[in-house]
């Protein structure tokens, strides 16, 4: 899967993990490689760089700013990494929280994943990696008040749900986004028609923002950035974010988690604690994960959708023994430093080194953390609260995109 997307990609991945890995010695894998840099596949060095803000910076050369800083303006560079960040983060530390989670991911999906539920009762087939695109999409267009050709969706709010076909155009706006970062594994910096095809994208996607910003009700994401003082700038910003920081890597791993699902057999494992769970109820502590969301967390760490997460040195410091030298660039596998722990196990407890490294670390962890998981959450009770396995049908790897995944994955009840 990881080489459908980016064969060059799949390759450091893969040697990097072997390389760059966690050592016995204790000094932690941090290899120089020829054009990339930096390179770690330990989950505690990419956690220490990613948590020390003093030497190293996201909007350097190598960091995700320095793409945004092209394409929307050098005001970004606050927002991203200056006091403006930490403002930005203070301010926004309520729009995802666990509940609100929750009820956008009620709100926007209930009937799509309803229908897949009644069509695999039937003994019918769903496509997991188009319903996955088509859930996001729609998530998006409610979360951001794009508007859509059939005019489905206001900012405005309470609305109808938008159709298939303008979720889909929605997903795939963002993925077109996204996929001009593909070049950027060697150099972050973006060639003119980059960044002027970039500023075309953004403009479409945050055309509904000024309006919704201006209006939308306070249970809304844009009205709700209104109301804790986010200017206009700043939502722009953050809804061009959201929107490639959210999309691809959400359907991502639902896919990818339901696939895991099937072809390690741990479906069976999880029917088994989803069945035992209903006969004897447990009362949790609060905070600790159900059967399900421990699933969820499984497949995040084994499916790592942000593959790699990349920053620049801003200035010189010693990690793992080694000297880094302000100007150069670091690159965490996330992926391989995640998945060496070990193979996908439904009920696999927490890992203390790699805690949530698939999410990131540090300030810029990520902000829809809990919303990715409570809709990974929502698609894997959709398939299997019912209490029956599930086989796959067909499915198809993405191409050349940035963030692995399926353009096809048909299931049906085994
Ligand atoms: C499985 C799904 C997701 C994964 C694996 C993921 C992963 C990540 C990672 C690794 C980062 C840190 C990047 C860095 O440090 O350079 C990040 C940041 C971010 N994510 Fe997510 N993400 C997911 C879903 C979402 C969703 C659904 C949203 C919102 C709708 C979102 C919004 C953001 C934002 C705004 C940031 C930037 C935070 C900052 O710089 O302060 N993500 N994400």
């Amino acid at each position: 899967m990881l080489a459908a997307a980016r064969p060059a990609m799949a390759g450091v991945l893969l040697a990097g993990g072997a390389l760059a890995g966690p050592r016995r010695d204790g000094r932690g894998g941090l290899r120089k490689v020829p054009g990339l840099g930096w390179v770690t596949a330990d989950p505690t060095v990419g956690r220490r760089v990613l948590t020390d803000h003093r030497h190293f910076t996201i909007v350097g050369e190598g960091g995700v700013g320095h793409l945004w800083a092209q394409i929307l303006g050098d005001w970004v560079l606050d927002l991203f990494d200056g006091p403006g960040h930490h403002d930005l983060r203070t301010r926004s530390r309520e729009l995802f929280t666990e509940a609100s989670a929750a009820a956008l991911v009620d709100g926007a999906w209930s009937a799509a994943l309803d229908d897949a539920r009644s069509t695999l009762a039937a003994g019918g087939t769903v496509d997991v990696g188009r319903l996955a695109r088509v859930l996001v999409g729609r998530m998006m267009i409610s979360l951001l008040g794009i508007p859509t050709p059939g005019g489905a969706s206001s900012p405005g709010g309470a609305d109808a749900v938008p159709s298939d076909d303008d979720a889909l155009a929605a997903f795939a706006t963002g993925e077109r986004l996204a996929s001009i970062a593909l070049g950027s594994a060697g150099s972050t910096y973006l060639s003119a028609e980059q960044v002027a095809a970039a500023r075309e994208i953004v403009a479409e996607l945050t055309r509904g923002v000024p309006d919704g910003w201006r209006h939308a009700p306070t249970d809304r994401l844009l009205g709700r950035c209104r109301e804790l003082g986010l200017g206009l700038e700043e939502t722009t910003g953050l809804a061009s974010l959201l929107m490639v920081a959210g999309t691809e890597t959400s359907a991502s791993a639902m896919a990818r988690t339901t696939a895991l699902l099937v072809d390690t057999g741990e479906q069976h494992r999880l029917l088994r604690l989803l069945a035992d769970e209903r006969a004897r109820p447990v009362v949790r502590a609060a905070g600790e994960p159900d059967v399900v969301e421990n699933a969820v967390r499984e497949g995040l760490r084994v499916t790592s959708p942000a593959s790699v997460i990349g920053r620049g040195v801003s200035a010189d410091v010693e990690v793992a023994g080694r000297t880094l030298r302000a100007g150069e660039r670091v690159m965490i596998l996330t992926w391989a430093a995640n998945a060496g722990v070990g193979p996908f196990r439904a009920d696999r407890p927490y890992v203390r080194e790699t805690r949530q490294l698939w999410f990131g670390a540090g300030r810029h962890l990520c902000l829809g953390a809990a919303l990715a998981r409570a809709e990974i959450a929502a698609l894997l009770h959709a398939l299997w609260d019912d209490g029956a396995p599930l086989r796959v049908v067909s499915r198809r790897a993405k191409r050349r995109v940035l963030v692995p995944g399926y353009d096809e994955l048909v299931v049906a009840r085994a």
